[in-house]
């Protein structure tokens, strides 16, 4: 049985106040819930509060990109390293906003999920296609071809720790979710590449989560499908409350 992950990408909204007011509203609540991992992924500066505001609750702090590197003349970056050594746990990699952007590849993904778990992070792999992909029928080319590039010289058990989060574009912050079958689809075939890749064990462990539009009225459905194991999301996650109940449907 494959644990649920609820996580809320904030992206690049809230002042620290906010941040904090967040946390502790939702802290205590998520720690009674033992059928959902809860996490937030907030912007690097309040990194470092937020993981010390939920020390020993079950509310996970993850990071919104990272470098693959340990260090060096990347002016701007942060390293694997530094949220380690801060305490963060998660880490969200190639997201469709980094990727088009801030020029995120396939191959830094990649890289960067080397990188994560050499430091005992867990990466959330953003995968998804655009609408013209989508209405050209790539959307399952695509699909399979970031999964593939991104867990590629992963071991076994690094595949089986990794959370995917199919997102496709034209559903991210457009009210457009995906319907919960052509959602479905998509990670049911996402884990038949992993299971083809790599192992069946490691297709039936990885979870895999949806984005795009996920909210309170309709994540119930999407987390009821076979193989959705979570959700990704954006707007809804901003208020306590709504990430409250996304969570509470996980559970
Ligand atoms: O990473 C989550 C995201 O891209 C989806 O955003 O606002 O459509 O939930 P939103």
């Amino acid at each position: 049985m494959r644990k649920k992950v609820i996580a809320g990408n904030w992206k690049m909204n809230k002042l620290l106040g906010e941040a904090v007011e967040f946390v502790e509203a939702t802290k205590n609540i998520v720690a009674s819930t033992e059928k959902v991992e809860s996490v937030v992924c907030a912007p690097f500066p309040y990194l470092p509060t937020l993981v010390e505001k939920t020390k020993g609750t079950d509310l996970k702090i993850a990071a919104q990109t990272m470098h693959f590197e340990e260090n060096g003349a990347f002016t701007g970056e942060v390293s694997p390293s530094m949220l380690a050594d801060i305490g963060v746990t998660y880490v969200v990699l190639g997201h469709s906003e980094r990727r088009e952007l801030f020029a995120e590849t396939d191959e830094t993904v990649n890289k960067k999920a080397h990188a994560a778990f050499a430091h005992k992070l867990i990466p959330i792999v953003c995968v998804g296609e655009t609408l013209e992909q989508r209405e050209a029928n790539e959307t399952m080319n695509i699909v399979e071809n970031q999964v593939k590039a991104a867990i590629a010289g992963l071991s076994e058990e690094q595949v089986k720790a990794t959370i995917i989060a199919y997102e496709p574009i034209w559903a991210i912050g457009t009210g457009k979710t995906a319907t919960s079958e052509q959602a479905n689809e998509v990670c049911t075939h996402i884990r038949k590449v992993v299971a083809d890749t790599v192992s069946a064990a490691a297709g039936d462990a990885v979870r895999i989560q949806y984005g795009g539009s996920v909210k309170p009225a309709n994540v119930e459905e999407l987390l009821g499908q076979s193989d959705i194991d979570g959700a990704l999301v954006g707007g809804a996650s901003l208020e306590a409350d709504s990430f409250l109940q996304l969570v509470e449907a996980g559970a």
